[in-house]
This record gives C-alpha cells, sequence and structure tokens, in this order.
C-alpha cells in the first residue's frame, strides 16, 4: 500500500444559492431553509503539509483580520483531532485567498470542508464523503455542502442535501461591494424585517430551469429572501441597477450577501457585461465567473 502524500494541494471552491428560502426559526436559534446551492469555479487555493504530532495548525497567507482561533480551518483540524486521537498530528496550511469575506460566496464553510478532506487523505483518517458531510455540520450550517460541491438541495439548516445533476455551464457576472455582511446578522435582520412575500417561484422551478430550461427561465426562477433585507441599502439598489443596466438576465443576491451576481446569457455576453459594467459602476471588485465542473 502506499504511504499517503506529504502535501497536497486543493482549491477551496466558492458558493452561490440560485434558491434561498427561509422558513421558520428552530428551537436550537438556526432557521430551516430551502435552498439550492450551487458551487462556483471560483476558488481559494490551499497547500496543506503534514507536521510533527505537536506541530500544531500552522496558517500562513490568511488576512490578519482573521482570528486565528475562530478560523473554520483551525476548527476543522480540531474537530478531526478531538474525534481520532492520535490519528491526526500537525499541520501547515497555506492559502491564496481569492474568495471576499462576508460576501455569503461561503468562503469560511468551503475552507473548513476542504480541510477536512485534506486532512482525511494525509492522516488516512477513512471518513466517506457522508460521514465527512455528517462530522462537518458540526462547523457550520454550508459546511456540508462544500464536501462534494456541484449542485444540491439544502433544507434543514442547510446540512440535509440532496445532488442534482446535469446542470450545464452558467456564466455570472459577480461584484464585490466594499463591506461584507456577517451571517447571524443578515438572518438577525431577516426576522425583524417581518413576514417575507410568498408567492415567487419555487424550488420546484428552479430545479426545472437549471437543468432543462436554459438561463433566460433559471433568470426568473431565482429567488433569494435576503433580498427583502438588502433593498433597504443604497450600495445594493446601485449594483443592481448597474447589473441590469449592463444587460444581465437577472440581478441577485449571493447567500445572506452583500455580493451581488449578475447571471448572462453565455460566456461572451457575461464578458461584454463586465465591460459594460465597469463604464457604469466604480466597483472594487468585479469578475466574470462560471460554474465549477462545468463545460465552457
Ligand atoms: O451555521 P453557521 O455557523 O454558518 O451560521 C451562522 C449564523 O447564521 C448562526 O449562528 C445563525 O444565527 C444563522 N443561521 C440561521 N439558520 C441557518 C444558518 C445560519 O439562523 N440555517
Amino acid at each position: 500500500m502506499n504511504a499517503p502524500p506529504k502535501h497536497l494541494s486543493l482549491l477551496s471552491h466558492a458558493k452561490v444559492n440560485w434558491f434561498l428560502r427561509v422558513l421558520d426559526r428552530r428551537q436550537d436559534g438556526y432557521h430551516n431553509l430551502e435552498t439550492v446551492f450551487q458551487e462556483l469555479e471560483l476558488s481559494d487555493e490551499f497547500d496543506f503539509e503534514r507536521q510533527p504530532e505537536n506541530g500544531g495548525c500552522v496558517l500562513q497567507g490568511f488576512p490578519a483580520d482573521i482570528d486565528p482561533q475562530v478560523n473554520l480551518v483551525r476548527r476543522a483540524w480540531e474537530l478531526l483531532r478531538q474525534r481520532f486521537p492520535g490519528k491526526v498530528h500537525g499541520i501547515r496550511v497555506h492559502v491564496n485567498k481569492r474568495i471576499p469575506r462576508g460576501g455569503g460566496l461561503g468562503g469560511g464553510s468551503s475552507n473548513a470542508a476542504t480541510t477536512l478532506l485534506a486532512l482525511n487523505t494525509l492522516y488516512e483518517v477513512g471518513l466517506s464523503a457522508d460521514e465527512m458531510q455528517i462530522l462537518s455540520a458540526e462547523l457550520g450550517s454550508d459546511v456540508p455542502f462544500f464536501i462534494r460541491g456541484g449542485c444540491a438541495i439544502g433544507r434543514g439548516r442547510g446540512e440535509l442535501l440532496e445532488p442534482i445533476s446535469r446542470v450545464p455551464a452558467y456564466h455570472l457576472l459577480l461584484v464585490f461591494p466594499p463591506h461584507g455582511v456577517s451571517t447571524g446578522e443578515a438572518y438577525g435582520r431577516l426576522g425583524q424585517a417581518g413576514p417575507r412575500a410568498a408567492g415567487s417561484a419555487g424550488l420546484t422551478e428552479v430545479v426545472h430551469a437549471l437543468s432543462m430550461a436554459g438561463p433566460s427561465r433559471l433568470a426568473k426562477a431565482i429567488h433569494n429572501d435576503f433580498e427583502a433585507v438588502m433593498r433597504a441599502e443604497l450600495s445594493f439598489q446601485q449594483t443592481i441597477s448597474a447589473l441590469d443596466e449592463a444587460g444581465c438576465l437577472r440581478a441577485f443576491l449571493c447567500g445572506s450577501g452583500s455580493t451581488v451576481a449578475g447571471l448572462a446569457k453565455d460566456k461572451s455576453h457575461c464578458v461584454e457585461m463586465s465591460e459594460r459594467l465597469g463604464n457604469i459602476l466604480d466597483v472594487a471588485q468585479c469578475i466574470t465567473c462560471t460554474l465549477a465542473g462545468c463545460a465552457t
């Protein structure tokens, strides 16, 4: 049998939600959801290196404002160490961060899932993907999705997953506003916003549009309850208007915010939109992006 590698390089991908409906608040403080997660090509680059037993968890390349003690990469390492005593030793983790923080793109959750996947390989822990999904829910509601990625319906607090296969390539323009939003705060503000309007396109319609109907139909089916909260913010309104003016089929909020995505007809339309957007909006950062694992 081959010895496990000492080093491992992995990409840790971002996500958007094609659909995000927040249902009731639960006894444990979380909310039940109906959502459709979608993995994106946009990713952070990770290098993992095994270290001796007493080597700790050495984090390199993370922005200074992420507290290393609560970094989800460290928490993932601690979780596996605690569950498999003696099996998981030290780790050095180097990252090239590209996913913005507080952008609703799941960067932290994705990094946690990537760390579990890396440690499982480097230390031959032997967990299956199903087992990692269950364990990873302890690190955050979105973490289980990133174990397999792709496209999936999420229920419960987001951890009960049902994969959606054969999603073709869609093209998005992502606009990152200068300020991020904390997930917990966004849920708090949603509660204050009062009852949410019913009657927008449902989950089934999004799933159908995704695999069968193409971008125009998908544009009509996209839905995110957090837009009701963000609508009060001038920067959100301006970004949505600018994306509309640039010609996108539909501008929508990513997760609980603050990134806004514009759905394009195809790849060349996406590039055109980004050129037009540069003339309309003084955006802090804006990139064109394709779904992960799709033929372009
Ligand atoms: O699960 P995660 O740690 O990412 O959640 C951060 C915060 O977002 C939670 O503490 C909770 O306030 C809120 N949340 C929620 N319902 C969910 C997911 C997150 O209320 N389904």
